[in-house]
């Protein structure tokens, strides 16, 4: 688990950008972190993955406090982040190249063994001697969530991980991020799209350097109106939801799929005798 006590942040020369912050993650869980452009979700995942030093509160992952300098070694690989932008975070041009550079310490087998593994979780295991620059921007994206898991972290945030995607490549993002989940992963969701807020077991809403709204996915569509209320976009389905509510017709989802909504409307008429 993952506790964020009390944290406040500025940086230099700015306003506060989060406000004593508290929040947890809890392990095996995807937690969307939801705000307005400038609301400080960046801030937070930077914090959280030891890019930017906490200068008050407290962050403990695993009860380890992430701000004792003795405990960088062992939290390194315990929390990687994955940036909007793969080109910025390129390296190497050769795959295996770009994947191997950080694993330090292991034999050339554990290496490769690490490499493969992690190729195939992102299902890019087919390119592994490619060159990066023959990608494209959605495979590069996987390319750096593969580089993330082939040092065998517990917790992986993902910093609007497919915003500047096409649709086909976010789709298969989303698969692997439920995947990941499936196979125990901690994901921490920082996002701007609706669509990514439907991925999530929770989602936290960031507004003035707090966290304003936590809605668990059961709840997502009763609280469409608030969401938009602090100028979140909702998923088109939530809004469906949310209409048919206004007009009498009650439906449960899951996973606020287009199958699953058509399925429970089919249900719902066949049940009342409407055909
Ligand atoms: N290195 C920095 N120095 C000074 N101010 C910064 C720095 N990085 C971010 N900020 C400011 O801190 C605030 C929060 O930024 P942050 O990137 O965390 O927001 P965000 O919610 O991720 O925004 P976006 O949706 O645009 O990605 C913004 O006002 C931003 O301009
Ligand atoms: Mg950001």
């Amino acid at each position: 688990m993952i506790s964020v006590k009390n944290v406040s942040f500025q940086y230099k020369n700015s306003n506060l950008i989060l406000d004593n912050l508290n929040f947890n993650v809890y392990e095996g869980e995807i937690l969307a972190i939801v705000g307005k452009n400038g609301s400080g979700k960046s801030t937070i995942g930077k914090l959280l993955s030891g890019i930017l030093k906490l200068k008050n509160g407290q962050i403990l992952i695993d009860h380890v406090d992430i701000s004792h300098k003795k405990n960088e070694a062992k939290l390194q690989d315990t929390i990687g982040i994955v940036f909007q932008n793969p080109e910025n975070q390129i390296i190497f041009n050769n795959i295996y190249d770009e994947l191997s550079f950080t694993l330090k310490g292991l034999s050339p087998n554990e290496v490769t063994q690490r490499i493969d593994s992690s190729l195939e979780k992102v299902n890019m295991l087919e390119f592994k001697n490619k060159d990066l620059y023959t990608l494209s921007l959605g495979q590069k994206q996987r390319i750096m969530i593969a580089e993330i898991l082939a040092k065998n972290p517990k917790y992986i945030v993902l910093d609007e991980p497919t915003t500047m995607i096409d649709s086909l490549g976010k789709e298969k993002i989303y698969q692997i991020i439920r995947d990941l989940k499936s196979q125990g992963y901690t994901i921490i969701c920082i996002t701007n799209l609706a669509d990514e807020i439907l991925l999530a077991d929770r989602t936290l809403l960031l507004n003035s350097g707090k966290i304003a709204l936590e809605i668990p996915k059961e709840e997502l569509c009763n609280q469409t109106e608030l969401l938009k209320s602090y100028g979140i976009k909702v998923p088109t389905i939530l809004e469906i939801l949310s209409e048919l509510r206004q007009a009498g017709i009650d439906l449960k989802l899951n996973d606020y799929t287009t199958t699953e909504l058509i399925s429970a409307l089919k249900g719902k008429y066949k049940n009342e005798g409407c055909h």
